[in-house]
C-alpha cells in the first residue's frame, strides 16, 4: 500500500501532518468564540492558509457555527468577489444539488445565478449575471441579509484579502465594511502576506476597515518543535534521521515552513532508512539544480543593479541598512539613491520583503542558489 508522504508541500491534510501552532490556534478560536474578527499576516508560505484550514478542522463538528473559506487572489473586481463569495457559501448549508439550487435562488434569485459543477471534483460553482455596479452592490446586500437570517453564526475566511485594494471600483472597502459591521451574525478571518497593504487597510483611521480586527502576526515554527515533528514522522515509518541532519535542514531553510516541508518531503521520498547530513545535502543540491532554469531568468529579467543588489542581500542573508557605505562598498553597488530604487523594485516584484527592520529574500531556495553563484 502506498503511504502518504507526511510532509505536504501544498495543501493542508490533517492535524497529524501539521506541526505545532497551538498558541495561534487558541488565539483564533478565542476570537471566533468572542465574535471578534482576526487578521493573519505573515511573509509568503509560512503557513497562513494551512493555519486557517487547521482551525476549521478543529471547529468542523461545532453545530453553532458555519465555516466558509475563499481565496480572492485571482479576483480582479467586485463582481468576481461576489461570485466567489457565493460559491464559498452555497453548498455548505445544503449538499444535494437540487437543494443547493433552491437555496441559491432564495438568496440570489433576482441575479439569475448559474450553477455549474466541476467535472472532476463535482464542486459547485456560482456565476451571477451582474450587469451594473448597482446590481453587484445589491447582490452583496442580498448575500449578507441571507447570512443574517441563518441560525448558525457564520465565519468567513477571506484569504489574500489585500487583493480588494486592487479592485477598480471606488467604494469597495466602505461597501464591504458596511455589510460586515451591520451584520452581527458574521465574523471574518482575513489573511494575507502583504504586510504594508494590510496594515494600512486596517490601521489607517481614514479608511473604512480601521480597527475592525485583531491581528495574528504569524512567526516561524519553533525549531525544537519542528525537529521533533520531523523526527517523529520518520520514526513512524521505521526510519531514523540524525540530529545533525535535522539541524542542517532547519538552518539551511531558515526554519521557514514551506522550504523545510519541501526538503523533508524529498528526503522522505528518497526512501533511506537511516538519514544523515550528507543525504540531506544531496537533496538540497538536487532542489537547486532543478530550479536553476527558473532562477537563471532573473539575471535577464532584472536590471544589472537590481540583480547585483539581490545577490548582495542573498550573500548577507538579510540586511538592515542597505544604504550604508560599508554594504555599498563591499558589493560595489554604486550610489545609495540607486540602491533605494532597486530595493523598491525588488520589493514590488516580491523578490525581497521588509519585516522587523530587515530586508531578506522571499524565496530561501533562490537565496541559497545565489549564494553558490
Ligand atoms: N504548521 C505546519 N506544519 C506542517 N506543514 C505546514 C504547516 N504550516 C504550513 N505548512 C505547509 O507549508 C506550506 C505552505 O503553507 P501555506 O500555503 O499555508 O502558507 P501561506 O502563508 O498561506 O502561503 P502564501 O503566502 O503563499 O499564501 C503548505 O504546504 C502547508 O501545508
Ligand atoms: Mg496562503
Amino acid at each position: 500500500m502506498k503511504t502518504t508522504n507526511p510532509f505536504p508541500t501544498s495543501e493542508y491534510i490533517s492535524p497529524e501532518f501539521f506541526c505545532d501552532r497551538e498558541t495561534e490556534l487558541k488565539q483564533m478560536i478565542e476570537s471566533i468564540d468572542n465574535q471578534r474578527n482576526i487578521t493573519i499576516i505573515s511573509r509568503r508560505r509560512l503557513g497562513k492558509t494551512a493555519l486557517i484550514k487547521h482551525c476549521f478542522h478543529h471547529l468542523k463538528k461545532r453545530k453553532d457555527i458555519s465555516l466558509h473559506y475563499f481565496d480572492i487572489y485571482a479576483t480582479r473586481n467586485l463582481n468576481e468577489f461576489v461570485n466567489i463569495l457565493s460559491t464559498a457559501l452555497i453548498g455548505y448549508f445544503e449538499s444535494k444539488p437540487e437543494k443547493i439550487l433552491s437555496q441559491l435562488i432564495k438568496m440570489l434569485g433576482q441575479f439569475r445565478p448559474k450553477l455549474t459543477f466541476d467535472e472532476l471534483s463535482g464542486a459547485p460553482s456560482v456565476e451571477l449575471s451582474l450587469q451594473t455596479q448597482a446590481e453587484t452592490e445589491q447582490s452583496l446586500a442580498a448575500i449578507f441579509s441571507y447570512l443574517a437570517k441563518q441560525k448558525q453564526r457564520v465565519i468567513i475566511a477571506i484569504d489574500e484579502f489585500q487583493q480588494i485594494t486592487n479592485y477598480p471600483e471606488k467604494n469597495v472597502e466602505a461597501l464591504l465594511r458596511t455589510h460586515i459591521q451591520a451584520n452581527n451574525n458574521v465574523n471574518l478571518i482575513y489573511s494575507g502576506s502583504n504586510r504594508r497593504m494590510l496594515i494600512s487597510l486596517f490601521d489607517d483611521y481614514a479608511r473604512p476597515f480601521y480597527q475592525s480586527t485583531g491581528f495574528l502576526f504569524l512567526e516561524k515554527i519553533d525549531p525544537a518543535q519542528y525537529k521533533s515533528f520531523i523526527s517523529k514522522h520518520f520514526k513512524n515509518a521505521r526510519r531514523k534521521i540524525s540530529s545533525d541532519a535535522l539541524s542542517f535542514i532547519l538552518d539551511w531553510a531558515q526554519g521557514h515552513t514551506y522550504f523545510v516541508q519541501e526538503i523533508c518531503n524529498r528526503v522522505y521520498s528518497a526512501g533511506d532508512t537511516a538519514i544523515d547530513i550528507k543525504d540531506v545535502k544531496q537533496v538540497t543540491l538536487q532542489i537547486l539544480e532543478e530550479r536553476t532554469p527558473l532562477y537563471q531568468v532573473y539575471q535577464n529579467m532584472l536590471t544589472a543593479s537590481q540583480y547585483a543588489l539581490l545577490k548582495a542581500i542573498a550573500f548577507e542573508t538579510n540586511i538592515d541598512k542597505p544604504n550604508s557605505s560599508v554594504f555599498l562598498t563591499k558589493y560595489k553597488l554604486g550610489a545609495a539613491s540607486s540602491v533605494i530604487r532597486s530595493l523598491e523594485a525588488l520589493e514590488t516584484k516580491d523578490l525581497i520583503f521588509y519585516e522587523n527592520n530587515i530586508y531578506s529574500l522571499t524565496d530561501i531556495f533562490l537565496m541559497r542558489w545565489l549564494q553558490r553563484q
